[in-house]
Formats: structure tokens, C-alpha cells, sequence
């Protein structure tokens, strides 16, 4: 069911300390927000950009940690909300759904109902500083641009990361 959210709290063991991961799906990237939770505290991105955002799991994760740590980060998720050949395409609910949660981030946050391709080209050159690559889980052409709009700072998380092409800057 969309956005059916399990009680985080009841996965917890006593001796967790990590924040109350407010939307937890039971996704691919469900036990890995307690991380993006506490990457985006000690980064501090000034743009965050989610290429994939799909039910928000992992973008909505990013989020409650720009709140609660009260950054002044802005946050862009983009998809198309149709799908792709590795989720499955879908109908419009899940986007919308979606659109509906993040009225709750307003202040910060912004949903790119597009292509990886068309959003690209909206960000400048050296702009992003927390990138998370989590779209069809290859390497194409909506992703070689990506490299040029990261800044020398930034950090890109990616799934797959042995087929992609593109080296890795320290
Ligand atoms: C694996 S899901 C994202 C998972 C999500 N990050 C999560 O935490 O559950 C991939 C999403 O990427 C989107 N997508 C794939 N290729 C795209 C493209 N070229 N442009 C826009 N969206 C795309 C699909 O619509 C799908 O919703």
C-alpha cells in the first residue's frame, strides 16, 4: 500500500540511539536511513539532489534529517513518477502520494516531476553537494552529466557502483 509506514520505533533494540526514522517503507534503502540521516548532519550539503525518489523512502530520509538538524539545505528530489525498466512502470498515485508528504518540507524541499536529463540542466555547474544517483541502475545518459554539476566538496551515493564508467574524485 502507498506509504504505508511501519512504527520505526518498533524495530528498534534498546540500545539504538540513531534518530526515529519517520518514514520507513521496508525498501531497498530502509536500514541505511539511520545513515542518510546522519550523512546529511555532518555534510551539511548547501543542495541536496535525489536522481530517483520513486515512494521517497531514501529522499524523505534526507529530509527529516535537514529538519531536524535545522540546516539550511535545499533539497531536490526528481523522477518522472511513471517508472522504469527495473521498478516496473506505475500509475500516477505513487506521485502523488508523494507530492502530499512533502508538504511537511515545504521550506526546503522541491519535487522535479521530470527527467534526470531536463533536471540536470536547471542545477549549475559545481552546485551540488550530496548526490544520490538511485534511478534505473545504470549507467546512460542522464547520468554523465552529473559529474560536471557536483561541487569539489560534494559526495555521490550510487547503487551498482561497479558499472559505472566514471572515476571517482577524492
Ligand atoms: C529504484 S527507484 C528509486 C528508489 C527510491 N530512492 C527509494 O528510496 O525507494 C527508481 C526511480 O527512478 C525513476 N527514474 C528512472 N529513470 C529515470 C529518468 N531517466 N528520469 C526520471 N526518473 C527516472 C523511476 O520512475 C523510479 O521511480
Amino acid at each position: 500500500m502507498i506509504g504505508s509506514e511501519v512504527n520505526f520505533a518498533e524495530l528498534l533494540t534498546p540500545t539504538y540511539t540513531a534518530p526515529n526514522i519517520r518514514r520507513y517503507l521496508g525498501g531497498a534503502w530502509s536500514m541505511h536511513l539511520p545513515f542518510a540521516w546522519d550523512l546529511v548532519r555532518e555534510l551539511q550539503p548547501r543542495i541536496l539532489v535525489e536522481l530517483g525518489v520513486y515512494k521517497g523512502e531514501s529522499y524523505f530520509g534526507f529530509c527529516q534529517s535537514v529538519e531536524e538538524n535545522k540546516l539550511t539545505t535545499l533539497c531536490y528530489g526528481v523522477d518522472t513518477w511513471q517508472g522504469d525498466p527495473q521498478t516496473g512502470m506505475y500509475g500516477p498515485e505513487i506521485g502523488q502520494e508523494v507530492e502530499a508528504y512533502n508538504v511537511r518540507y515545504s521550506r526546503f524541499s522541491r519535487l522535479l516531476k521530470m527527467t534526470f536529463e531536463d533536471a540536470l540542466s536547471q542545477f549549475g555547474a559545481g552546485s551540488i553537494d550530496l548526490l544520490h544517483i538511485d534511478g534505473a541502475h545504470r549507467y546512460d545518459s542522464s547520468q554523465k552529466n552529473t559529474r560536471e554539476k557536483t561541487s569539489r566538496c560534494s559526495i555521490c551515493l550510487s547503487h551498482h557502483a561497479s558499472q559505472c564508467p566514471f572515476e571517482i574524485r577524492s
